[in-house]
């Protein structure tokens, strides 16, 4: 049967950024099964054996407990379970010394979704012909950010400057504030710190500079710490939470190996977490409670903030340095490759400035040499503008054995060499 459907339908049915070559790969990985491919584009977090304990352990406690049947047979409330706010609460209040009052958390069913509510609470059509853009103030970005507005070409992006330490092999991606346009047309901000796809993380400095350019407009600036301190504590290099005013902090459960259970959390002003609750509660009630009261125990014990720092860091920071030191090995010096300073999250980001042939030319080049990564052309969702750097650039996933990852690079290195020939 084929409905028909609206221009929302039509819109939402179909798949955006990366989602769209995954279907390429998955095929690709089907139709090679046995052969040696390694494949290094999945963003899916592996299972660490300490981290599986942990929620195994919170499972048991729960199960044990006379909780189990008020959390897993009865609803809750859209705001999230009562203990786990207070255990964020607590946490956040002791160890940022904030003042945070349960009205200032909402839980939601993965962080996903606080920037679908976001984007289409906040910004969007506003029925004058005119719109209210979702703001990213840096690109390349968090591919998901492309798919959530109802109306997509509210969302947009602006170029960054790119620091570049040309004989080291290095980049940093910085936002350009000379561009950046924060004004009355913008419904709300959106950014990720660590960024998904390049490990960049912004400076405090960015970030409130981003957040005072949207005060006088009373625009909200949600701040994605899907990869950032206390859990999962992906972030490489020094990073403070920055709280307070129009900025609402948002984390995410899912790369501190809880991914299936879909719980993201925000931290804000009450006024604007409230929009995103009422509607939360008209789009699906809320999120897991299992899932929930499971956070709830590993954040009040301590024990999700000390696995994230001393196990879930230290485990993909090290295959980090194994991607950095096989490629400073096997790629030659005299090719303008240039890695992405590795500074958080799960990837690597690699440019190939003046690559003779498109980045999914390249794509499909290294699935002949028996490695997959992801073309970065599908990682800068609402820059219009044409870039010839957004078709030179690849991104790396740390989601594979540290053996995968080195092997994987050297074809890697062998095959970028063979296309610059
Ligand atoms: C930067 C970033 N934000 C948000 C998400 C969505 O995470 P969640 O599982 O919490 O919805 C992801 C997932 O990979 C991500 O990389």
């Amino acid at each position: 049967m084929n409905p028909a459907l609206s221009p929302i339908g039509l819109q939402m049915s179909s798949l955006t950024g990366v989602r769209a070559i995954m279907k390429d790969i998955i095929e690709t990985l089907r139709s090679n099964r046995g052969q040696d491919l390694i494949n290094l584009s999945a963003g899916n977090p592996l299972i660490v054996p300490e981290v599986e304990q942990l929620w195994r352990d919170c499972t048991q406690e729960l199960m044990a407990s006379p909780e189990f049947g008020q959390v897993v047979c009865r609803y809750g409330t859209s705001q999230g379970y009562e203990p786990l706010i207070e255990a964020i609460v607590e946490d956040f209040n002791r160890r940022y010394d904030l003042n945070l009052t349960e009205r200032n958390v909402l839980i939601t069913p993965g962080s996903q979704s606080i920037y679908f509510f976001a984007a289409n609470a906040f910004a969007g059509p506003l029925g004058n012909g005119e719109s209210k853009k979702v703001v990213l103030p840096l690109s390349p970005e968090y591919t998901g950010y492309g798919g959530v507005s109802l109306s997509p070409e509210t969302v947009v992006a602006y170029r960054p400057r790119l620091d570049i330490a040309e004989t080291q092999h290095y980049f940093k991606y910085r936002p350009d504030f000379r561009q950046l346009q924060i004004d009355g047309t913008t419904g709300c901000v959106i950014f990720s710190r660590p960024c998904n796809p390049t490990g960049n993380v912004l400076s405090d400095g960015e970030v409130r500079q981003i957040a005072d350019l949207a005060i006088p407009y009373g625009v909200p600036v949600l701040v994605d710490a899907a990869y950032g301190p206390p859990f999962p504590s992906l972030n490489f290099t020094e990073l403070v939470p920055v709280f307070g005013g129009n900025i609402v902090h948002c984390l995410s459960l899912s790369k501190a190996g809880l991914p299936g259970e879909r719980v993201g959390i925000a931290i804000g002003d009450s006024g604007i977490l409230s929009v995103l609750e009422a509607f939360q509660t008209n789009a699906c009630i809320h999120s897991s409670r299992f899932g929930q009261a499971i956070a709830a125990l590993a954040i009040a014990n301590g024990a999700l903030a000390d696995v994230s720092l001393n196990v879930i860091r230290p485990f993909y920071q090290k295959k980090f340095t194994v991607l950095e030191t096989t490629l400073n090995q096997f790629l030659p010096d005299h090719l303008p490759w240039f890695l992405h300073r590795g500074e958080g999250a799960i990837f690597a980001w690699l440019w190939l400035r003046d690559l003779p042939i498109s980045d999914w030319d390249l794509y499909q080049e290294l699935k002949q040499a028996g490695v997959i990564v992801v073309p970065g052309s599908s990682f800068f969702p609402g820059l219009q503008e044409e870039w010839q750097h957004k078709h030179e650039c690849l991104r790396i996933s740390l989601t594979a054995s540290d053996e995968e990852i080195a092997l994987g690079m050297e074809r890697l290195a062998q095959t970028v060499t063979a296309v610059y020939r």
